[in-house]
């Protein structure tokens, strides 16, 4: 679709539930069948937080689940649009999506080792679900324990989970690059034989960029505007050459030989 077909077509989904998983983290649960039979992994949807002008600007969140016409959303609450849309129980949602591209598909003859940090889990989870990958491997880091629920949602799509939080309450002690180093000296995870996919806030991409950047992916959740590509608000440096990237449509997924973390 072309950026006025986008922003002329929102869909209106209706809240079918709003769970707090705490650690500051909140399932949203929306009805909205024209956007979950065409979402892809690693695709994005921009969402209106309420009526009104307030705020402006619609939000962006990765999709962590689609099935049978319903979105699932993991969402933190970090500021003025996620904390209205955490107070939103029921009632209709507009939307524009799916936007962004989606992840490539997967190869079957390697290790997958997908990693992330906080609700970056969402999309790689979404991915592992959607494609049958014989070999994967899941490491996430959090600052503390996930909840019994996030965690058995993991279990449902990876038999090979690793868990770091930086308050030792759950996993490894320490920061995820610490038990990725950990895991690579183990072997584990070895590196020449894996692909990675990185999703999470950006101290955590740039602490990993030590991963070979020809095998590495990173999914990238930074500020946006528009959504759709015309106001340059999400531009991501290219690596090694002048110019940037729109994380909205040329992504939001790059390889890490690609661009400046
Ligand atoms: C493609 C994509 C997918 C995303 N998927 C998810 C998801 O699945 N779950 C989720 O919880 N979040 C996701 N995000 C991030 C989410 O869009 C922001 O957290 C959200 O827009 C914050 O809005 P707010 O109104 O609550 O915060 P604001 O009031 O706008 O900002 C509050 C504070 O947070 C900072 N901030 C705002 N947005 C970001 C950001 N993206 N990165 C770093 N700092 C930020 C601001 O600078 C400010 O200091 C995604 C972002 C992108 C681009
Ligand atoms: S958010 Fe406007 S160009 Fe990407």
């Amino acid at each position: 679709m072309t950026w006025p077909e986008i922003y002329l077509n929102p869909v209106q989904g209706e809240i079918l539930n709003n769970i707090d998983l705490g650690d500051g983290m909140f399932q949203l649960v929306v009805s909205a069948q024209e956007i979950a039979d065409r979402v892809k992994p690693g695709q994005f949807v921009s969402i209106k937080v309420q009526e009104g002008f307030h705020p402006l600007i619609r939000r962006p969140y990765s999709v962590w689940n689609a099935e049978e016409g319903t979105l699932e959303f993991l969402i933190k609450v970090v500021g003025t649009g996620s904390k209205i849309l955490y107070g939103r129980k029921r009632g209709k949602i507009d939307m524009l999506g799916p936007l962004g591209k989606p992840f490539p598909e997967p190869p079957y003859d390697t290790d997958v080792v997908v990693i992330a940090g906080g609700t970056g889990i969402a999309p790689l989870m979404f991915y592992l679900k959607y494609h049958s990958i014989p070999k994967s491997i899941l490491i996430y880091g959090a600052k503390t324990s996930p909840s019994d629920y996030l965690y058995s949602r993991m279990q449902e799509v990876c038999d090979n989970i690793f868990i770091s939080t930086e308050d030792g309450s759950f996993g490894y002690k320490g920061l995820v690059s610490e038990l990725v180093e950990e895991l690579i000296k183990t072997k584990e995870v070895v590196p020449e034989k894996s692909i990675f996919f990185l999703c999470g806030p950006h101290g955590m991409l740039k602490s990993l960029d030590f991963l070979p950047h020809e095998r590495t992916y990173v999914s990238m959740e930074g500020v946006m505007a528009c959504g759709f590509g015309i106001c340059m608000g999400c531009a991501v440096k290219k690596r090694n050459k002048k110019g940037y990237f729109r994380t909205c449509v040329e992504g939001p997924l790059f390889k890490l030989k690609d661009i400046e973390l």
